[in-house]
């Protein structure tokens, strides 16, 4: 509990509120009985001062551009860490020690089969269909198959539902994609490593079996690892309200699905690099930044900017790293893609509105660069996006279902609709 108070005071009347120290990052006032106490709601549409939850997995300081999970910092994890240990820490609180580490891999890749019915899903759906489309509702329909992890009550239930979707969505999302190019599915296999399986399960064809180059999987997974948690985003805030109502987790990580598929959420790095195209050459890059400044006109810098980073986002600096050592790698020379993209990045940087503003780039920026040299198009950027963060939407979840203070949530709102008026009838309107 807490003995430090702020003070609200409404026309004459004064009204104590408790403040809450985190850990880490700003005190937090307790508004929770202010609407019964003095019959007024607060006013934040976005959240952007407000506090859903409490959470112990990850923390973001965006000033200092810092991104904890669970204490460690992200370049530590995307340097010396992995995926799924990621994963491990995330679902569970800390780092594993060896035996735990392979108790964990083999259950996720014991799970990573479909259920074979599930393929007449993919089927259902149009030819050229967005593998967002189909992966949306891919898993939702999970939990019309797996019956035996949808009683949010019992914790092996929640257990074995955690494990089969971080195992499951690389199935899925490289099924979506095979199915959207029309190729034969790839089924997992459990001698690989999370992000090699996922690759060839993508790429590979039957006719001609895909060689995984390791270097490509080392940087496969650190995308999955610089994805896996963000603490309150859209998308995650999406399952925890989802959730809230006591929805299966099927239901709630397809409802985060849904929302960052959005431009400004996880669809960001599919169309910065559609931008990044669309400029082409760095001599239309001024008309590219006038565009973005100018009010009247809706384009945004895709890549640029962030709720939260107001300093540099650390995943950007990692990636853009990372998009170096790749097209290094395939010895592509001269991107000119990547050209832009650094000139983009650098005029803006020299221009008052987006310093003045705080816009910096974010992780999508630069991921899209490294993806597309692996060989993906830009409609599986997003697709990627998921799989990396479903352990995070999992872990949240998790975290809050365990938490015995559940309550459903019930936004209010500041209504500016008609107040009571009688219905008038069809012919005297
Ligand atoms: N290009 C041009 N102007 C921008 C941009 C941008 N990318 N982002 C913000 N602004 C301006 C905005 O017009 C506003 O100006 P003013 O104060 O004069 O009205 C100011 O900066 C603040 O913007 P905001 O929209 O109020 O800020 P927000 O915190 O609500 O939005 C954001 C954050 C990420 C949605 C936004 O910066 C954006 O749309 N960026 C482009 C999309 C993008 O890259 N999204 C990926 C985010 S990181 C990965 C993820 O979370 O999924």
């Amino acid at each position: 509990m807490t003995d430090r108070t702020a003070k609200l005071t409404i026309e004459d009347k004064d009204f104590e509120l408790p403040i809450f120290s985190p850990t880490a990052g700003p005190d937090v006032v307790d508004i929770r009985k202010l609407y019964a106490q003095a019959g007024v709601f607060t006013y934040d549409p976005g959240f952007t001062s407000t506090a859903s939850c409490d959470s112990t997995i990850t923390f973001i300081d965006g000033d200092k551009g810092e991104l904890l999970h669970r204490g460690y910092p992200i370049d530590q994890l995307a340097a010396s860490s992995h995926y799924l240990e990621v994963c491990y820490l995330l679902l569970y609180g800390e780092l594993p020690s060896a035996a735990q580490l392979e108790d964990f891999e083999s259950r996720v890749t014991k799970h990573t089969m479909l259920h074979e019915q599930m393929v007449y899903f993919f089927r259902g759906f149009r030819r050229d269909a967005h593998p967002m489309a189909i992966m949306t509702g891919v898993v939702g329909a999970m939990s019309a198959f797996y019956h035996d992890s949808t009683d949010i009550s019992d914790p092996w239930q929640r257990e074995v539902a955690s494990i089969r979707l971080v195992a499951k969505m690389p199935t899925i999302a490289a099924w979506a994609y095979k199915y959207s190019i029309g190729q034969p599915l790839v089924y997992p296999r459990n001698d690989m490593d999370y992000a090699s399986n996922f690759l060839r399960m993508c790429f590979s064809v039957p006719a001609e079996e895909y060689e995984v180059n390791p270097i490509l999987s080392r940087a496969m997974d650190r995308i999955f690892t610089l994805h896996a948690d963000h603490e309150q985003n859209a998308s995650t805030s999406t399952v925890r309200l989802a959730s809230s109502s006591g929805a299966n987790p099927f239901a709630c990580i397809a409802a985060g699905i849904a929302c960052l598929w959005g431009p400004a959420h996880g669809g960001a790095n599919q169309a910065c690099l559609e931008m990044l195209r669309e400029i082409g050459t760095p001599d239309r890059i001024p008309e590219f930044i006038a565009r973005a400044k100018d009010k009247s006109d809706p384009f945004r810098l895709m890549g640029f900017g962030h709720r939260v980073y107001k300093n540099f986002d650390p995943r950007a600096k990692v990636m853009k790293q990372s998009a170096d050592e790749v097209l290094d790698l395939l010895g592509v020379e001269d991107n000119p893609i990547l050209q832009v993209a650094k000139e983009l990045e650098e005029a803006a940087l020299a221009d008052p509105y987006f310093t003045d503003k705080k816009l910096f780039p974010n992780v999508d920026f630069y991921s899209g660069i490294i993806l597309e040299a692996m060989g993906f198009p830009t409609s599986m950027f997003t697709p990627i996006f998921a799989v990396s963060r479903t352990v995070g939407w999992i872990s949240q979840w998790k975290e809050m279902i365990e938490d015995p203070a559940m309550k459903i949530g019930r936004p209010r709102q500041l209504y500016k609709g008609a107040t009571m008026r009688d219905y008038v009838d069809i012919e005297k309107r």
